[in-house]
């Protein structure tokens, strides 16, 4: 158990971040470095999916409060791994990739992991990058994951599009 002094310094670094603090998975307990995770995000993903996890209004998924409904099935966590700019990051370290992942997940993603979700592990981000999606099969992929966590975990059937609120788009 980590002392709840360091805890708080931790939570204290995360609040102006916008981070769920009360989410069932203290981020203390799952990213050995929560600062530095969140710094990696940032550099080679926030470009495109916005620094908070908020893309619009450009075309692209929003990952704020929705990213979690991915860690429904086997299938579906594996698809996060595959994403070409994800399997194929600069990020060569497989824990620091999984830690990279796990601050989307539990972090960007507030409550939206099912219940009991497993962080990544840095074996399963060095499994799954081994098997890259291409762009082309992108769209096809999400639609089958996005429809078995509607199905399954109870996620949002806005999840079908990139974006909860289609007025965020110009
Ligand atoms: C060059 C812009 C760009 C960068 C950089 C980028 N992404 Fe993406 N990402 C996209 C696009 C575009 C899609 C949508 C792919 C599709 O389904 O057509 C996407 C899809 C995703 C999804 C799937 C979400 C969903 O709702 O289906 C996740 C998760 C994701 N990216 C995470 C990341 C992470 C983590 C990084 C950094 C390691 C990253 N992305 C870097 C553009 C980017």
């Amino acid at each position: 158990m980590m002392h709840r002094r360091a805890w708080l310094a931790i939570a204290a670094a995360l609040v102006p971040l916008g981070t769920v603090l009360a989410g069932e998975v203290p981020l203390s307990g799952i990213i050995a470095d929560p600062v530095a995770a969140r710094s990696d995000y940032v550099e080679q993903c926030g470009g495109c999916h916005g620094v908070q996890g908020r893309s619009a209004p450009a075309s692209l998924p929003e990952l704020r409060d929705r990213v979690g409904y991915f860690m429904c099935t086997p299938q579906s966590r594996a698809y996060l791994i595959r994403l070409p700019n994800v399997a194929h990051s600069r990020i060569t370290d497989n824990q620091q990739l999984a830690d990279l992942m796990n601050f989307v997940i539990f972090s960007l993603g507030g409550t939206s992991a099912p219940k009991g979700t497993r962080p990544f592990t840095g074996e399963e981000v060095a499994h799954e990058r081994q098997f890259a999606l291409s762009s082309v099969s992108l769209t096809a992929e999400r639609a089958r994951h996005v429809e078995s966590a509607i199905r399954r975990c109870g996620a949002p059937a806005s999840l079908r599009r990139f974006f909860p609120n289609p007025a965020a788009r110009q």
